[in-house]
């Protein structure tokens, strides 16, 4: 397994076809990532643009030296801790986004430096075009449309601020093209991939399913195949004795905004973000997901509904509908989030069916861990 994970991470780099080109300019691009400050009698008047080229190239060095050269057991050779790694990293990105980055790739053991079970790719690829966006004269914003066999087309967005006299990384997001107000069903929104502040789902409607409340609000609201999947999902589950209540659907980037706010001051930002979703990154926001609780836990949205016969009937049957548990039990590195029984996502049938077999998640299922 061990070395099947290597041999996978490997031609991923090989795949991305720009090191054997790129590694002849590291000497030309180090400089281009450092521009120097511009300057006339002394005195700073700017600083020279950044262009797209030298942000592939700062991009290109940055994932070429994240991705380090390991042993047969996956141990890095050239360094031991990650702190070693992110610190080497620190002359490409900012130390928080090297840190995410190694994090997600690397676990520090007896002493050692060990690659686990993570792909990565170079958010922006060679072969398409890269849109600059100037911010202000220190912060640049890199724009660019990639297509994704199951995705459709992402837009990746990375960030460049210009930091001790040279320009750094310091963010990556991708999103979804939403050009023509469709999103597939098959979507990732998560703390990597998230939804414009703007985007709101067309078609929302309101399942015909019993609800624990009565109020006409926006929560009710999914889009109109998941509405409809979750009216045959919950009239199966009453076929068998089942009752369960939807809690909540749709949220806005508004109301997810206030939501969070509200989590980090009782509990921090970072516990927070165990199981609440930043503003975007909710899959509330894309009308394809609904909570769903049950009378034996007193309609709570807590892990023992897990464990209720509801809960466990969910568990069994959601595929059959098209639905997944978002968040299972035991995939909290993956998905970012602490199990929640509660949260069922559209996926179609096909999809769902699969990942429940197979015990994954949407992440492994699209092959973007
Ligand atoms: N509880 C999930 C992660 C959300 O906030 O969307
Ligand atoms: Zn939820």
């Amino acid at each position: 397994m061990k070395s099947v994970r290597g041999i996978v991470l490997s031609s991923l780099l090989l795949l991305s076809g720009c090191a054997v080109a790129f590694s002849k300019n590291v000497g030309e691009s180090e400089q281009d990532s450092s521009l120097p400050v511009i300057a006339q009698d002394g005195e700073v008047v700017g600083i020279a643009e950044i262009s797209a080229t030298s942000v592939q190239e700062l991009v290109d060095q940055f994932y070429q030296n994240l991705v380090q050269e390991t042993d047969e057991y996956l141990v890095v050779k050239d360094f031991s801790s990650k702190e070693e790694l992110v610190n080497h990293l620190s002359k490409y990105a900012q130390r928080e986004f090297a840190e995410k980055q190694v994090n997600s790739l690397y676990e520090e053991e007896s002493g050692q430096l060990r690659l686990i079970a993570q792909e990565t790719k170079q958010p922006l690829q060679e072969t398409e075009e890269v849109t600059l966006n100037k911010i202000s004269d220190t912060e640049y914003v890199a724009t660019q449309g990639n297509e994704t066999d199951l995705l459709g087309v992402q837009t990746v967005e990375m960030v460049f601020v210009y930091e001790n006299n040279k320009w750094l990384i310091s963010d990556s997001k991708s999103y979804p093209d939403l050009a023509d107000d469709y999103m597939s069903t098959l979507a990732l929104i998560n703390k990597r991939y998230f939804l414009p502040s703007d985007y709101v789902p067309v078609e929302l409607v309101e399942p015909n399913v019993p609800f624990t409340f009565e109020e006409n609000l926006p929560k009710k609201l999914m889009v109109q195949e998941a509405a409809l999947a979750l009216e045959e999902l919950f009239s199966a589950a009453k076929k068998d004795g089942i009752d369960l209540l939807a809690v909540s659907g749709y949220r806005s980037y508004d109301d997810q905004t206030s939501i969070f706010a509200w989590n980090s001051n009782l509990h921090g930002e970072e516990e927070a973000n165990q199981f609440s979703a930043r503003p975007g990154h909710s899959e509330h926001q894309s009308g394809l997901a609904m909570d769903v609780s049950s009378k034996s836990v007193s309609y709570a949205l807590i892990e023992e509904f897990g464990e209720t016969m509801e809960g466990i009937w969910i568990a069994e049957h959601s595929a059959d509908y098209g639905f997944i548990i978002r968040y299972p039990e035991g995939k909290e590195e993956i998905t970012g989030y602490t199990y929640e029984p509660w949260h069922l996502r559209f996926v179609g049938k096909e999809a769902a069916k699969e990942i429940w077999r197979e015990e994954i998640t949407l992440e492994e299922y699209l092959g973007e861990m």
